[in-house]
């Protein structure tokens, strides 16, 4: 059973390309304030469920959508039937611009705006309409302390982003995620691209994280959501396979044979 409450509820979610059906009928509950572990193969739509939830499956022209996700108990998405994107409703949210906001992304690759360091993460908070300057300095410290990059860019926030290291950068990323300060933060195998040395920093950082935010993980690596989600889901060919604790996904003595098959390495 989850421990409640849920932050996000996900019902019979279904998302198609065109003819492709990427996430069939898929529900589940992403519990507050903990790791949620995605696992799954290549192509089984884990990146999907994250543009699902936070809306920006409406940005792709030929997906269609069909199930409910409620943040909070309230729907952020809701299509009874299979329904183009472009049709979808804002759920009596003011605005979906804003509902984006309460949601972190961290894609694979470091996506660096091509600006200083400081301006890549006070650039969301600006947007928002902050402007003291003590209060972005303040921002920016905290940001980049939590992504653990402080010290090593402290000196240098006039730099150009694009200028540090890969793994710099992408912990400069999510430094920019947790800019607006997120209650979702959705991470998509984030370590793809980057040393284990600085993998390990930040997952530590997102062990800390969790106590004020939810953090949902994507990663086809199992054994970083073995090391720390608290409950995983396993996904594949866009069917939930099963969601429990992560003990017992990976405990060998899974509910369904696929999974014990996926976490040893046999497939995949
Ligand atoms: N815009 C698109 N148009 C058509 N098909 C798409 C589109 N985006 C994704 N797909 C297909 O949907 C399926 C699920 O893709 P998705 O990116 O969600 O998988 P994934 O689990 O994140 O894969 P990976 O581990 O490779 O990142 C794949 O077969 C993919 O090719
Ligand atoms: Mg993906």
């Amino acid at each position: 059973m989850v421990d409640l409450p849920a932050k996000i509820r996900v019902e019979g979610l279904g998302v198609s390309y065109g003819d492709k059906i990427a996430l069939k009928d898929l529900s589940l509950q992403i519990p507050a304030n903990q790791i949620f572990g995605i696992i799954g193969p290549a192509q089984s739509g884990k990146t999907t469920f994250l543009k699902a939830v936070n809306r920006t499956i409406d940005f792709v022209s030929n997906a269609t959508v069909k199930g409910r996700v409620l943040m909070d108990n309230q729907s952020v998405l809701d299509a009874s039937s299979f329904t183009p994107v472009k049709k979808l409703s804002n759920n009596g949210m003011r605005d979906l611009c804003g509902y984006r906001r309460r949601i972190g992304m961290v894609a694979p690759l470091p996506v660096g705006l091509p600006m200083t360091i400081y301006d890549n993460v006070t650039f969301a908070p600006r947007q928002a309409g902050i402007r003291k300057k003590d209060e972005l300095d303040t921002l920016v410290e905290r940001c980049l302390t939590q992504a653990a990059l402080w010290d090593e860019v402290k000196d240098r926030l006039d730099t150009l982003g694009t200028k540090l290291s890969g793994g710099q950068q992408q912990r400069l990323t999510i430094a920019r995620a947790l800019s607006h300060e997120p209650e979702v933060l959705c991470l998509d195998e984030f370590s793809i691209a980057i040393d284990p040395v600085t993998t390990m920093r930040i997952e530590d950082v997102l062990k800390e994280l969790k106590a004020e935010m939810t953090i949902i993980l994507v990663t086809n690596l199992v054994q970083q959501a073995r090391r720390l989600a608290k409950r995983t889901a396993f996904i594949l060919n866009g069917e939930l396979v099963e969601e429990d604790t992560t003990k017992k996904i990976f405990s060998g003595n899974a509910s369904d044979s696929r999974t014990n098959e996926f976490v040893s390495g046999i497939f995949g």
